[in-house]
């Protein structure tokens, strides 16, 4: 059976995970949550490189997937180049969803829900020069939503004012104009966006780029690709190099096989 590696901080990636599983049935998925150094956005760039290239030399021999999925934006906008020198291996990535946000947003005023790594980066800035079009855009470095979003899923209370404080700064008024598209940089958010949505002050559109790197993966992988032989049963399995989500949300998501990995 084909395999698909999943990498992320923490359970954010989970959001990219079930749009692969959606995306292709027959595969099984590894997953690899860097739990015991989450968050990564507080993080410098060199330890942020030098962290996932140490995790991904320790387990990518072992388990030989047919991609590699970084499904975070802040290892994504310095891991890919080094990981992809590297390793010969289709590297996939999670970038800020700049360009689908400019192309859905008729006010012109766009914002960027992110970590305060992610905000900070030349990637950022390229991807808005190069497909920003006429946008303003408004970038949002949140110290704390990717946090809720992990305490929620190891079963804590996450209530809508802490949700409310960290995105309300991306709702903007500017000349009879509102924020009219949000792009969820940050692969935590869209695992809450019934409730970001509930609270938002007005509705706008979120843009949240798993599907679209789903269709990444499956493009990447399309040669690879093989039905399952008889009887090879789909099984995921979901470590953590720290504390793990709770076993429900897990299991919810179709990791059967869930355990800790000292790294
Ligand atoms: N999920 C990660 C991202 O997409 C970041 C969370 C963090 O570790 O700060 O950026």
């Amino acid at each position: 059976m084909m395999r698909i590696f999943v990498f992320d901080s923490g359970v954010g990636g989970l959001s990219v995970a079930a749009e692969i599983m959606k995306a292709m049935p027959d595969v099984g998925l590894d997953y690899l949550a860097d739990s015991a150094i989450f968050p990564y956005g507080g993080l410098e760039p060199q330890a942020l490189i030098d962290r996932v290239m140490l995790l991904m030399e320790a387990v990518l021999p072992d388990l030989n997937p047919a991609a590699l999925v970084i499904a975070c934006n802040t290892a994504s906008t310095l891991v890919l180049p080094p990981l992809r020198s590297r390793f010969s291996l289709p590297v996939v990535g999670t970038v800020p969803a700049v360009k689908p946000a400019a192309e859905h947003s008729h006010s012109r005023l766009v914002s960027v829900l992110a970590t305060p790594g992610t905000v900070k980066r030349d990637y950022t800035y390229d991807l808005i020069r190069h497909y920003g079009q006429d946008c303003e855009f408004t970038l949002v470095g949140s110290w704390k939503l990717a946090s809720l979003v992990e305490r929620h899923y190891n079963g804590g209370d996450v209530s809508d004012a802490e949700l409310l404080d960290e995105i309300a700064p991306c709702f903007v008024e500017k000349d009879g104009r509102r924020t009219d598209c949000v792009a969820l940089a940050c692969t935590h958010y869209p695992l809450l966006l019934d409730r970001l949505q509930a609270i938002a002050p007005w509705p706008v559109e979120w843009i949240d780029p798993a599907p679209a790197i789903a269709r990444r993966v499956v493009s990447v992988t399309a040669e690879m690709a093989r039905a399952p032989q008889a009887g090879e049963r789909r099984q995921h399995s979901f470590r953590a190099t720290g504390s793990l989500p709770s076993a429900r949300f897990l299991e919810a998501f179709g990791f059967t096989d869930y355990a800790q990995l000292p790294l």
